[in-house]
């Protein structure tokens, strides 16, 4: 039986990049896996190392989260839906890996390095977010964490935490925590419409459930040059195909590709590639848009969509209860029994 976990942050609303990259293979995921063996969370506690993070809007950026998840298929009966924040012991096993771990592996975090770099004043939560994550993938004892290129680090200092737990407080052949892998998705970078890895920090970003005018005038602004769609081009630079690319059957995507290479009569102009950019997104969205808008804005949907993430929330915080506890008898806090149990 194999358990995954992943946890997404609140930054927002989803992108393609974020599906693509993310969120459709959490979904395949946890339809592979056995029921109850796929927990997904939003990682609240994490948006807040971001000064910038507005706390009007982190409660309905949870929610959007959640919702996208749902609207794209994913089953609440067989994954465990949940808020970070509805798991209170995954800070306490952040505390317990603080203190067995050095300085100098957070001091190597490439995440923490670059965010400075980009001239984010930091705040301790951001130096100590590794330790914060470790603890929220340990704590639900998965075998595999699906995540971009961009969270191997931090899946790989997990792993160290692991070792650094049992050097202290292990004994031999026997870990105390279990030792999670992990997992890059199939799509490892989406485009933005300006042609550079799609991020919601660039502004370059394409919402999923965009829809009519707006979608229209946001693939509108997807970049392109002043060539006649006579002209040969490489396809792999022509950035509304490489965003049609994910849409389509692959056999779809090689005449696309073919007639734009050739150029002459026929060849689409980049309106036209647009244009079935907009129908493919329209079409395989669909349906989840409607799902989406009714867990957003209706009341039943509304309260439907809350009951999922506390009852998640329970089932994950359960699981959480019994690996913390494991950990605590081990470092000599066994007394934590009575608090558990209360
Ligand atoms: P953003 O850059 O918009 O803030 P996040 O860093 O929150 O996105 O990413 C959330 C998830 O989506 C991560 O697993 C990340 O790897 C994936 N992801 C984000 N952008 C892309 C992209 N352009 N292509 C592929 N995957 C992406
Ligand atoms: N750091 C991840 C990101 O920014 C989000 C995250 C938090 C996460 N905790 C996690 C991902 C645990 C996987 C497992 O995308």
């Amino acid at each position: 039986m194999t358990r995954y976990l992943s946890g997404i942050q609140p930054t927002g609303k989803p992108h393609l990049g974020n599906y693509f990259g993310a969120i459709k293979e959490h979904i395949e995921c946890a339809k592979s896996a056995q029921p109850g063996e796929a927990f997904y969370f939003v990682a609240d506690y994490h948006a807040l190392t971001n000064p910038n993070v507005n706390s009007d809007e982190l409660e309905q950026n949870i929610r959007a989260i959640a919702a996208t998840y749902l609207a794209l298929g994913l089953d609440p009966n067989r994954a465990v839906l949940f808020r970070q924040s509805d798991v209170p012991e995954v800070t306490e096993l952040a505390w317990i890996l603080a203190t067995s771990t050095g300085m100098g592996l957070l001091e190597r975090a490439h995440s923490y390095k670059d965010k400075v770099a980009k001239g984010m004043k930091p705040n301790v939560g951001l130096f100590t977010y590794p330790l914060l994550m470790a603890a929220d993938i340990l704590i639900y004892d998965p075998d595999i964490v699906p995540v971009g290129k961009d969270q191997i680090q931090h899946i790989e200092m997990t792993q160290d935490m692991v070792t650094y737990i049992d050097t202290r407080f292990g004994q031999q052949d026997e870990s105390i925590l279990k030792r999670p892998e992990w997992k890059l998705s199939q799509t490892p970078k989406v485009v933005g419409i300006d042609g550079e890895k799609m991020s919601s920090s660039y502004g370059n970003d394409i919402w999923i459930f965009e829809s009519g005018k707006a979608l229209k005038k946001r693939v509108n602004k997807i970049v392109t040059d002043s060539k006649a769609p006579e002209e040969a081009k490489n396809p792999d630079e022509v950035i509304p195909l490489q965003l049609l690319k994910l849409f389509v059957e692959d056999a779809t995507y090689q005449e696309w590709a073919t007639k734009v290479k050739s150029g002459g009569e026929g060849a689409p102009g980049y309106g036209h590639i647009k244009k079935a950019l907009m129908d493919a997104m329209d079409t395989t969205f669909e349906d989840a848009r409607l799902e989406y808008q009714r867990l957003m804005e209706r009341d039943e949907g509304k309260r439907e969509l809350d009951q999922i993430l506390t009852d998640g929330g329970k089932k994950a915080r359960s699981v959480a209860q019994s690996v913390l506890l494991r950990v605590m008898q081990r470092v000599g806090l066994g007394h934590v029994t009575q608090r558990l149990s209360s």
